[in-house]
């Protein structure tokens, strides 16, 4: 349906207005796109569309208004299933986030297939939102978190993981990508130890959808989620694939309007898939902006998105690892659109403070992330993490910026 374009990252750049401004008077180097990503104006602009025009609640009224969202809402779904390879549109469920639809599996799956004595496993290197959903519903139902540990290089340790898989494990819950480190986990062979074992599987992808062309069904993930906001899409949306045969036996998580067949004071009856497990009238707006910022990735082609991510991160790695004292994480393993290191002894916040001085947004800390860091005894890290706007000048602005903090600690 849409043209592929040439990569062209400087008329890349001309799309996303946000990038085109001063930050402490030096002009914007945004380099923080795995907490969010900057928006084409194709996606600001199928917004204000919306609002300007069809804004109306959706799958209830019969107007004309509704019945159009309601039409651009169903059509999102279906290019969401499209663009992930999801077998069926009623697996693709709109949540509000991959936190959200992290805690929907954990709650609902964990309410139907856990009991006392039952294993959850996940990896040392989750993010928060892949660590506690899992913890509160173990406690609840009595059963056990596993957390696979990493080897040296901060890579999941797959032979520790096949000796965990046993007729008590219930779930496995893994990360598609590190936010933390960029570290790309061997999902697929997971997932195919995970099976061979009657083990389902799912697949944190808030950051494996940005830097990865994902085929749930070439995967054979049971369940996958993502965030709109890391995707050049608006905030508050995101999305759950999950397989048919798992949902239809999972109960609702959330109840009241929108994901009932029919109440009375006696009984409630549930509404089919998707709507089961979406309550409430949904963020429509946000869900057609996402529409389009999948359009907008589409047009430039994943494949390109990847090949020129992956030069600019090896030239990013290379770069920076030229300046004495710098030390990058997980250095080695194989990875995806984040660069994470320390700089010398220096607290990552001081050096967070003066690289945001000279106009460079980073992220410093634990990301979200804090079991990694503690396992590598650091009390965070500095952050560059890249988008297929972002230029090789720009990695070397941070190359510069990073001499600066060495010599105002130095
Ligand atoms: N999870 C987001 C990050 O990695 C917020 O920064």
């Amino acid at each position: 349906m849409y043209q592929q374009v040439a990569f062209d990252v400087s008329k890349i750049r001309k799309d996303f207005p946000a990038l085109h401004q001063e930050v402490n008077g030096k002009s914007l180097v945004y380099l923080d796109n795995a907490a969010t990503s900057q928006k084409p104006q194709a996606v600001i602009d199928s917004i204000l569309k919306y609002y300007t025009t069809i804004n109306s609640n959706v799958h209830r009224g019969v107007h004309s208004l509704s019945r159009q969202a309601t039409e651009a809402f169903e059509e999102a779904r279906k290019h969401f299933q499209r663009f992930i390879n999801a077998e069926h549109a009623r697996e693709v469920i709109i949540t509000k986030g991959a936190t959200d639809s992290i805690n929907l599996v954990a709650h609902s799956f964990g309410s139907a297939y856990l009991k006392e004595g039952s294993e959850v496993i996940i990896s040392a290197l989750e993010h928060h939102a892949n660590i506690v959903p899992w913890q509160v519903i173990c406690e609840q139902k009595g059963a056990r978190l596993r957390v696979i540990p990493l080897t040296e290089n901060s890579e999941i340790d797959l032979e520790v993981f096949a000796s965990m898989l046993n007729e008590k494990t219930a779930i496995v819950a893994i990360g598609h990508i590190s936010n933390a480190l960029g570290v790309i986990n061997p999902v697929k062979e997971i997932i195919r130890l995970s099976h061979n074992n009657n083990v389902p599987v799912m697949i944190d992808g808030a950051q494996g959808i940005v830097h990865e062309n994902v085929d749930v069904q070439d995967l054979d993930c049971d369940f996958y989620c993502f965030s709109s906001h890391k995707f050049y899409g608006p905030m508050g949306v995101g999305i759950l694939y999950g397989k048919e045969k798992f949902l239809e036996k999972m109960p609702p998580y959330q109840t009241g309007g929108e994901m009932i067949e029919s109440v009375t004071f006696d009984k409630t009856t549930y509404n089919e898939l998707p709507f089961k497990f979406e309550t409430g009238t949904p963020n429509v707006a946000d869900v057609i902006g996402f529409d389009a910022a999948i359009s907008y990735i589409e047009n430039i082609g994943m494949e390109e998105i990847m090949a020129y991510e992956n030069e600019l991160l090896a030239h990013g790695i290379s770069t920076l690892k030229n300046i004495d004292g710098v030390r990058i994480l997980a250095d080695g393993a194989p990875k995806a659109g984040v660069i994470s290191f320390l700089i010398d002894d220096i607290h990552p916040f001081d050096a967070g403070t003066i690289i945001d001085k000279l106009g460079i947004a980073v992220r410093t800390g634990h990301h979200c992330a804090q079991p990694v860091m503690d396992l590598l005894k650091i009390p965070g890290s500095v952050r560059a993490s890249l988008a297929f706007y972002n230029t090789t000048e720009e990695i070397d602005r941070l190359h510069e910026a990073i001499k600066i903090v060495k010599q105002m600690f130095g």
